[in-house]
């Protein structure tokens, strides 16, 4: 964004005294100083900026990839660390294989993003990712389930393919008007990612600017009445998705996640995992990631951060720790789940804990197919591949975040397509379920209609196995996206900055990889002193005209 078209010539500019220099680069009164020879890079690379950047998921992942980008275009030199806790990258966006097996991998976090999702879409092109279109095979059967009976049924199509024909026929106007509120919500959404509302200081005051802090304000049955959208095309069709997206009804999850839930065009996923866009954007900036490093402190001492980490030895496990100064931190994962030992008064406000939804995703295989009993239906019935649910009409909705599930027990059960057990090497099933609770063999033996043994994790992939693989993890998914007008900011101190606010806002792939490239444009304007000025010795190197 800045300079395209100019001249490019690489100059530093000292800033050296600039306390008093409020004005817009690159009109500031700053002395300039031309470098034209390689002694100076050298010099600059000895003094980069050191960025520590705390988790590697998409958010983290993207803050490093625009800061590398940024960094190239004005000429600053960083040196950037990315810790990560855990042994992979990627966060809430990985796979596992089904059976151990490499050549089956299958999505346990996130799972889809869309067409208007640009940086996922963008750089999973730069990277040469293959996206396809459908988690599920596209010969199936959806239907929504409210405990006791299906609501709704569609052939040959996924729940995010929704059968417009059939919606129309069956609920009037309500979807096509959902489709436009949905269109123009998420029309202003996008303006976030644009000057003059990107990049954002302030979250809460681009929701204000956008006119979404009214969708977040209320709750999905209420954005949704108030634009003349009711049921039973609300509680059938708009709240199964908002169940299998977020595990939450509409009477609590506020107007714009709802929104989201509704935008499904251009539906994709990357062959092979999502995580791969993210360990595309860390190979892309060049930062050194270190895995299975969990940062266990932050201190400040004069203007540098002092990071505490520890990692276990690869060979006796024993807990290796260190301590190194940084710049700039960056936090890109939830403070709440993160145990970092912060002192008090490091930061000008600590973000709120916030509720987060428990969600077991339970994925397994087996050579049987869902069974009609458990769904009252006749052995002739076609059981749908897909089942997503919703409350019975007659029960008020549970007003506990945590009773969301209500009678069906579950969100949702996926076929996601058939596979080869490499041990029988017979066709089986491979499954995903989405429960608040563990899925218990009790559970399992009635919508397969076999006898599961109690104990799952004595299951074995042999033959008459009625279950041959079994993955079962449990996540803080999403935060429980209760209505809201205020969001916590990306910069908790000076040089401290934070993703996670945006979860309460929207929380998917592309909203942590946008509040990360937010991130990374707000700490170079940082060391470009344009919008923050007081710092005093900083360093900002320019292309000038
Ligand atoms: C089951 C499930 C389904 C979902 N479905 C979708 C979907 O279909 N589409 C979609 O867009 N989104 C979906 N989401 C949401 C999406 O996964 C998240 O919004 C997004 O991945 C969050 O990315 P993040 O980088 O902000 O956080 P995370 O992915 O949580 O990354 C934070 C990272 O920080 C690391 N970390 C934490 N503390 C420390 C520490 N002290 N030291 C070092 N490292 C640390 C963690 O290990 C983690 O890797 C789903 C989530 C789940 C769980
Ligand atoms: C980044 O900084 C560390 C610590 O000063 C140094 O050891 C490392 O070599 C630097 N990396 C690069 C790529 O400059
Ligand atoms: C991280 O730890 C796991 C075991 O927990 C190990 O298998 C893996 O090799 C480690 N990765 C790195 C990069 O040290
Ligand atoms: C994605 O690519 C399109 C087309 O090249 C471009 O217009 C858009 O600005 C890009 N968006 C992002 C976020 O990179
Ligand atoms: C990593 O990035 C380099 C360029 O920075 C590129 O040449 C290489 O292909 C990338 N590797 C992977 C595995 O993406
Ligand atoms: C459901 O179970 C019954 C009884 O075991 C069986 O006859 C029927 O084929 C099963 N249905 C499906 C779809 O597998
Ligand atoms: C289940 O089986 C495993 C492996 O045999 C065993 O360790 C575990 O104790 C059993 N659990 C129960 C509840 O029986």
């Amino acid at each position: 964004m800045y300079n395209s078209g100019w001249t490019l010539v690489l100059v530093l500019v000292f800033t050296l005294l600039c306390g008093q220099s409020k004005g817009f680069w690159p009109f500031s009164s700053i002395s300039v100083h031309a470098a034209t020879d390689a002694e100076d890079i050298v010099y600059l690379d000895r003094n980069a900026k050191r960025v520590a950047i705390i988790g590697a998921g998409a958010a983290g992942s993207s803050t490093a990839y625009y800061l590398q980008q940024y960094a190239a275009e004005s000429g600053i030199a960083l040196n950037i660390t990315v810790f990560e806790r855990s042994s992979y990258i990627g966060g809430r966006s990985t796979t596992v294989n089904a059976y151990g097996n490499p050549l089956e991998p299958v999505e346990l976090g996130a799972s889809i993003f869309v067409e208007v999702n640009t940086i996922l879409k963008n750089s999973s092109q730069a990277f040469g990712l293959r996206p396809k279109n459908s988690e599920t095979e596209s010969s199936e059967m959806l239907g929504i389930w409210d405990g006791k009976e299906f609501v709704y049924k569609q052939k040959d199509s996924g729940w995010y393919y929704w059968d417009i024909a059939k919606l129309l026929w069956k609920y009037g106007l309500a979807p096509y008007r959902t489709q436009k509120l949905m269109q123009s919500t998420v029309g202003k959404f996008r303006k976030l990612y644009e000057y003059p509302f990107f990049p954002f200081r302030s979250l809460s005051d681009r929701a204000l600017d956008l006119d979404l802090t009214s969708v977040t304000a209320v709750t999905g049955e209420q954005y949704l009445a108030a634009n003349n959208i009711g049921p039973p095309f609300t509680t059938d069709i708009i709240q199964a998705s908002t169940r299998v997206n977020y595990g939450q009804n509409l009477n609590l999850i506020h107007g714009l996640e709802t929104m989201v839930c509704m935008a499904i065009e251009g539906v994709m996923q990357i062959e092979g995992g999502n995580w791969q866009i993210f360990s595309g954007m860390l190979n892309a900036s060049s930062a050194t990631t270190l895995l299975n490093t969990t940062v266990t402190s932050i201190s400040k001492s004069k203007s540098k951060y002092s990071i505490k980490t520890s990692t276990p030895d690869s060979v006796t496990g024993a807990e290796l720790t260190n301590e190194e100064p940084f710049d700039t931190v960056i936090l890109a994962a939830p403070l709440q789940f993160s145990s970092i030992d912060l002192p008090k008064g490091l930061l000008k406000r600590t973000p709120d804990e916030i509720p987060y939804v428990t969600l077991h995703v339970t994925l397994f295989t087996s050579p049987h197919a869902l069974n009609q009993t458990y769904f009252n239906l006749s052995p002739t019935d076609e059981v749908p591949s897909t089942i997503l649910t919703t409350l019975p009409k007659d029960a008020p909705p549970p007003s506990k975040p945590e009773d969301s599930v209500g009678s069906p027990g579950f969100f949702s059960i996926s076929t996601l397509h058939k596979v080869i057990n490499p041990e029988t090497l017979e066709i089986e099933y491979l499954y995903k379920i989405f429960s608040p609770k563990a899925v218990t063999s009790t559970f399992l033996s009635q919508i397969l209609n076999v006898d599961v043994p109690e104990n799952l994790t004595t299951i074995n992939s042999g033959t008459g196995s009625p279950i041959t693989w079994y993955y079962p993890h449990e996540w803080k998914s999403y935060p429980y996206l209760f209505p809201r007008v205020t969001f916590e900011d990306p910069e908790l101190a000076r040089g401290f900055y934070y993703t996670s606010g945006m979860e309460s806002f929207i929380s998917t792939m592309e909203t942590s990889a946008l509040m990360g490239m937010n991130v990374a444009r707000l700490v170079m304007d940082d060391y470009l002193n344009v919008l923050g000025g007081e710092e005093q010795g900083q360093e900002v190197v320019k292309e000038e005209l």
